[in-house]
């Protein structure tokens, strides 16, 4: 992810979440010296993105998302194999995330890619309210 590609970025979060990250979180995070904000573009266009953070030896997701015209075509699960791979490049033990609990399609790709539900934060999002998921994927 670039400065250019913020604009894009921010534009389908809030497409994509009712508690949407602001621009200026996503400018934040490229200058997060623990920050890995990676997209995926077609043809200049951005259609997924992730920001990742790497604390000590775990990578955790701190967003992910797929533009709604691009989903279903793969596009998630070339950013989670990319995902492993900033991992395993890091030497990380394990990658953790949280999703909220009635997110299905979400809960099935990460469980596509050997993350493992270990807990539950009670409450923790917003509009609505909703229990989160988190869950790990030891390498
Ligand atoms: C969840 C999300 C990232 C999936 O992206 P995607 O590019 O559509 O996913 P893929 O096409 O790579 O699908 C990979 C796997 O994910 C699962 N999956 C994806 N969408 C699904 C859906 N709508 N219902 C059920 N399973 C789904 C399936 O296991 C699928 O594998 P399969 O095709 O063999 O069944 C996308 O729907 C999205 O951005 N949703 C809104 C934002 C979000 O919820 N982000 C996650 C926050 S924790």
């Amino acid at each position: 992810m670039s400065k250019e590609d913020v604009d894009q970025v921010a534009g389908l979060e809030k497409i994509c979440f009712s508690d949407p990250w602001s621009k200026e979180t996503f400018m934040e995070e490229l200058q997060l010296k623990l920050a890995i904000p990676l997209v995926v573009k077609l043809e200049e266009k951005v259609v997924g993105y992730t920001c990742l953070w790497h604390l000590d030896d775990q990578l955790e997701v701190a967003n992910f998302a797929v533009s709604p015209d691009h989903r279903k075509k793969g596009v998630g699960e070339k950013l989670m194999k990319r995902i492993l791979m900033e991992a395993k490049e890091r030497g990380c033990k394990s990658i953790v995330l949280s999703v909220r609990e009635s997110n299905q399609g979400a809960v099935n790709l990460y469980t596509k890619f050997g993350f493992v539900e270990v807990g539950r934060r009670k409450k923790y999002y917003r509009l609505p309210t909703e229990d989160a998921l988190t869950m790990v994927k030891t390498l």
